[in-house]
């Protein structure tokens, strides 16, 4: 299938379907939800990923949880109350990217205000505002590549983190957005893609991504990221965002911290793509972000024929790091690009 057909999730002939991201790049293989408990364990087990896809897929999850819900018996207090509980649950799937809860919110919230007095209206409303939130997500990404693509030149040297491409958003990515438009026109971009140790997101999902596209993409382990910033490869980093702060300090793949402070030291900007439902202005700093901790067997057996760790090895495997307000060189998001102060000018972009 073309990339830009790959949804990573998908709503068709009433079935809530999922490109499961665990089997790629080896298979495009879509799975039906039927469930909350299906949606809840392809986001824990990350089928589904990345932070904006996973609150589109959280939001139909919502759906298809309540879709089934006898209407004869219909009360709205009652659903709302189900609707809530299940929203809860859902959000406990994943803590760091902000886009999970996010998303729930916004389907309790519609749901809220009108106050449907039918289940078939409290349906509908719930439907019309999952399409609207992976509408208005595909809408966010595409502008995030033009404001990105403004950043960059022709024949730019690009490193990149984790995959925030297409498949981890509606469509487009975030941070892989103004790669993609830049080579529809011939920007003729180099692409480096760190694997992205445990789970490996840039060697099976990035490099996969830019190669089906025909970028120029080279795949380098996660400790090689500063020889090539010392061979004067890169003139750019550009990552995505699971939480951004208030004060700036935004949360993404285990590693991106790193990334960002070899960055300042070769003097390479380092540019990280937040789309406003990525920064949660309750959180003051990045200490304030839960990060989570996820099983060691990602370490040490899981990707391998043969376990790579003694067994029975301590392990820690946080998912995510935080990378400090100061190592951002710009903020791109839907609304514009954001540069320091980002306590002041992050609030500003949020009311635009
Ligand atoms: O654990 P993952 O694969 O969900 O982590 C994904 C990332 O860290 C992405 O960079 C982030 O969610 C932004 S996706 C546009």
């Amino acid at each position: 299938m073309e990339l830009f057909d790959l949804a990573p999730v998908k709503y068709t002939d009433d079935k809530m379907l999922i490109l499961d991201q665990t089997l790629l790049p080896g298979k495009e293989v879509y799975i039906e939800m039927q469930t909350k408990e299906d949606v809840w364990d392809a986001i824990y087990r990350l089928k589904v990923r990345g932070a904006p896809a996973i609150g589109v897929a959280a939001a139909y999850g919502l759906y298809i949880a309540i879709k089934d819900l006898p209407a004869s018996d219909y009360n709205v207090e009652i659903f709302g109350a189900v609707l809530g509980e299940t929203a809860e649950y859902l959000a406990s799937a994943r803590p760091t990217a902000v886009n999970l809860s996010w998303a729930l919110n916004r389907m309790v919230k519609a749901f809220d205000a009108a106050k449907p007095d039918t289940a078939e209206k409290a349906k509908r409303i719930l439907f019309d505002e999952a399409e609207a939130i992976r509408r208005e997500d595909e809408e966010a990404c595409y502008a995030m590549g033009k404001y990105g693509l403004s950043l960059l030149k022709p024949g730019m040297g690009i490193l990149t983190h984790c995959n925030a491409g297409t498949i981890a958003t509606a469509k487009y990515g975030t941070c892989l957005a103004p790669v993609y438009l830049g080579q529809q026109q011939g920007y003729d971009f180099r692409v480096f893609a760190d694997e992205t140790r445990p789970l490996l997101q840039g060697a099976r999902l990035t490099a996969w991504e830019l190669q089906k596209a025909g970028v120029d993409v080279t795949l380098i382990c996660d400790n090689m990221a500063s020889i090539v910033m010392k061979n004067g490869w890169i003139d750019a980093v550009v990552v995505g965002c699971d939480r951004m702060a208030a004060n700036g300090d935004g949360a993404n793949k285990i590693g991106t911290s790193g990334v960002a402070i070899l960055a300042k030291e070769y003097g390479i900007p380092f540019y990280m793509f937040v789309p406003t439902s990525t920064i949660d202005l309750s959180t003051p700093t990045g200490n304030d972000i839960c990060i989570e901790l996820r099983d060691g067997a990602e370490i040490g057996s899981m990707w391998y024929a043969h376990p790579m760790a003694p067994a029975g090895i301590k392990t820690y495997n946080p998912a995510f790091d935080v990378t400090s307000a100061e190592y951002i060189t710009a903020v791109v998001t839907e609304k514009g690009i954001v540069r320091p102060p980002y306590k002041e000018n992050l609030k500003k972009v949020m009311t635009r």
